[in-house]
């Protein structure tokens, strides 16, 4: 669902922000459509709450324009900004009054049928039963729950969520991506930001993956799956054969040979394409090293999360959007 002039929910171009001589974010294009649910991911500090301030307005891009359907959330500001809703950070209530009292004065100021949301909004995020407790003694589950049912009282097409499941306990993060999840499902274009490559696995579409203020990835998440590649894992009745049999086999690759640990006993690894597996089967049991285990080992995303953003700073100018997440 995009507005009559067709822009999406979010376009972002060239975001830079810089404080003094630290820069937050380092040139970020951003194109979030109608439907996603779209995961900005990077570790503590890689700029991502910086990104979502620009996107809501609440601070002024050192250079770059952002755009939320089409409007300049810089002139209208996030809370004139129809049908778009977030929070940065955590959300902020007064803690002296109840979780209700806090959603009219909010919806007070959005107004636009905005009050008669307030028990729907309360359902969704299964505070009614709360609604009449002072704020100050909410968990942290319960104050990012309420933040979202602030933001639901404006009936959003787009949300921004910064790091929403953050800080919760287990069951608090099942019920926030439950949420999230429901509020897609219905519609709600989201963009969340996340250090957790699992949340974002769970719950998102798109993701870019971002690191000091730059983005190392961008695409949808099956994209990122099949380029994380994999190896193969082999044992065999007898190792040191096997290893000749590998190195001499077309097809297969990068073989080394894998220490045992305390629950796993040593084995052989290599790359190779499935259609090389069949003819290495015959070939070791020719040899007369017969495999007891030949399996893929596919690498996790957070593998190819860790390698995005661990590794050596990026050189000038940083890995192109579109650079392959694991070498081939
Ligand atoms: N208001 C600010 N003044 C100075 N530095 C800031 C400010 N806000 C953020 N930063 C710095 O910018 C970088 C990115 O911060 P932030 O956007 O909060 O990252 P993230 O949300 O990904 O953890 C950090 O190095 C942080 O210290
Ligand atoms: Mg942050």
């Amino acid at each position: 669902m995009t507005d009559a002039s067709g822009a999406p929910p979010i376009h972002a171009r060239g975001l830079v922000k810089e404080y003094g001589d630290v820069t937050a974010v380092a040139g970020v294009d951003l194109t979030v459509e109608a439907g996603d649910v779209y995961g900005y991911l990077g570790p503590n500090g890689a700029g991502k709450t910086t990104v979502l301030r620009m996107l809501l307005g609440l601070i002024r891009p050192t250079a770059g324009t952002a755009r939320l359907f089409g409007r300049d959330p810089l002139l209208e500001g996030a809370r004139a900004l129809q049908g778009v809703a977030g929070f940065v950070e955590a959300p902020r209530f007064y803690p002296y009054m109840s979780g209700r009292r806090n959603l009219e004065l909010l919806a007070a100021l959005d107004g636009d049928g905005a009050a008669g949301r307030i028990d729907e909004a309360l359902d969704i995020v299964e505070m009614t039963a709360r609604q009449g407790h002072k704020v100050g003694g909410y968990s942290h589950g319960m104050r990012q729950r309420l933040g979202v049912a602030a933001a639901l009282l404006r009936d959003p097409r787009l949300l921004l969520l910064d790091e929403p499941a953050t800080g919760l306990d287990p069951a608090g993060m099942r019920d926030m991506r439950a949420l999230v999840a429901r509020l897609s499902s219905e519609g709600t274009t989201v963009l969340l930001s996340s250090h957790l490559m699992p949340e974002v696995e769970e719950l998102c579409n798109r993701v870019a993956i971002v690191r000091t203020g730059r983005i190392v990835y961008e695409g949808d998440v099956e994209s990122l799956r099949a380029r994380a590649g994999g190896h193969w894992r082999l044992r065999t009745t007898d190792d040191v054969r096997a290893q000749q049999v590998l190195r001499e086999q077309r097809g297969v690759s990068a073989v080394a040979g894998v220490p045992g640990t305390a629950s796993a006993p040593s084995s052989l690894r290599f790359e190779a394409d499935e259609a090389a597996i069949a003819a290495l089967s015959i070939a070791l049991v020719d040899a007369g090293a017969p495999p007891v285990e030949l399996s893929p080992v596919r690498a996790t995303l957070e593998d190819v999360f860790f390698t995005l953003t661990e590794d050596e700073p990026a050189v000038d100018g940083g890995l192109p959007a579109t650079a392959d997440p694991v070498p081939a």
